[in-house]
């Protein structure tokens, strides 16, 4: 993986710092590549509290656990099974996020007092180097109030958090830009608990049919799944409505409309704003955008904003379950 490839990489004494901030217990924003993450030394259980207290967090909400290598994985985990590894040798440093068992070192307050503890290996080489250079686990949710827009950018992070964060590790531009894909190991079958960047039919070629936790139709019995899969979530302002893909979009007479659509869908005059995600309608660049568009449209004083549905397959699921989240009402 080449620095090379991101737009931005903070200079090796702000990465030097924000580690010795991490083992020290203060929290550190880092870019990873699906969203910023919010992080605290996992084995911390007052620096992990901060975190559930500067994102307004419900501790119910259990965190993910960011490591620097497979062997690091396997210390804070009681069980790394065969289908484990075949996932961590195929998908890791990605966007993939595996539950396991846990080990006692990861406090109750990072697994919300479950049995599994949520882990991943990122892909950011900024995220690798602050990983390496703490020696510690590094739990981490987005770096956002709860509830609202994920950030995909450093600047998003200070929008959200502001002065509550002092250490932001700006890497640019996220480019998944959704977050990582949930699989709990923690029963013989693999079941999703939230679909992300890396799609179900990716993890489906590798290991074969995964079960999928009744996300689509929002909390319900999955809330007791996967906690924080809560049915409001990463969330505009403005409310926001989700059309089918083959339907035209109309603007709303009298008020300020705004347009999310992946580019090749219809829609007619009277739209105060329209992104269009991707001309190529390729889902990669419209998960890479997706987040800031939803962003630039909610800060654009429009009365809703009217989202097309993306492709139910791919990432298109991922977006998908984005986009039912941010328009639900609760
Ligand atoms: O891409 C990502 O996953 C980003 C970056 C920063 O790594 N992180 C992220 O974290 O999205 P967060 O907190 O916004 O979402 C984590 C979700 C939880 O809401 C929950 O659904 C699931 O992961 N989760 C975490 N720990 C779990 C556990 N022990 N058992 C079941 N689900 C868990
Ligand atoms: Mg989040």
């Amino acid at each position: 993986m080449s620095p090379t490839l991101f737009s931005t990489f903070p200079d090796p004494d702000q990465i030097a710092d924000a580690a010795e901030k991490l083992r020290a217990g203060h929290l550190v924003a880092f870019p990873t590549e699906t969203v910023y993450g919010l992080g605290a030394d996992a084995t911390n259980p007052l620096a992990v509290a901060a975190i559930f207290e500067v994102k307004g967090r419900p501790r119910f909400d259990p965190l993910i656990v960011h490591l620097y290598t497979t062997a690091d994985v396997c210390r804070i985990v009681s069980e790394f099974p065969p289908l484990a590894q075949t996932l961590a040798d195929t998908f890791w440093p990605g966007p993939l996020t595996l539950v396991l068992p846990k080990r006692s070192l990861i406090p109750e307050i990072v697994t919300a007092g479950l049995p599994g503890v949520a882990v991943r290996i990122p892909r950011h080489p900024v995220a690798l180097e602050l990983l390496r250079q703490a020696g510690r686990p590094v739990a981490a949710p987005s770096a956002n109030p709860f509830g609202w827009i994920s950030p995909t950018t450093a600047q998003h992070v200070r929008d959200g958090l502001g002065t509550a964060v002092n250490c932001i590790l700006d890497g640019g531009p996220c480019d998944v830009g959704v977050e990582s894909t949930v699989l709990s190991l923690m029963d013989s079958r693999p079941v999703l608990l939230r679909p992300g960047g890396v799609s179900q039919e990716e993890i489906e070629a590798v290991i074969g049919p995964v079960q999928q936790a009744i996300f689509a139709e929002g909390a319900g019995d999955s809330a007791q799944l996967a906690p924080g899969m809560l049915s409001r979530h990463y969330a505009p302002r403005t409310p926001l409505v989700v059309i089918e893909r083959g339907e035209t979009a109309l603007a709303i007479p009298g008020k300020r409309c705004g347009l999310l659509t992946e580019g090749t869908r219809a829609w007619q005059a009277g739209f105060d704003q329209i992104v269009s995600l991707a001309e190529t309608a390729d889902l990669r660049i419209c998960a890479a955008r997706f987040f800031a568009s939803l962003r630039s449209l909610d800060s654009a004083d429009l009365d809703v904003i009217i989202a097309h549905k993306f492709p139910d397959n791919g990432l298109g699921l991922a977006l998908n379950d984005r986009l039912r989240r941010a328009s639900a009402s609760n």
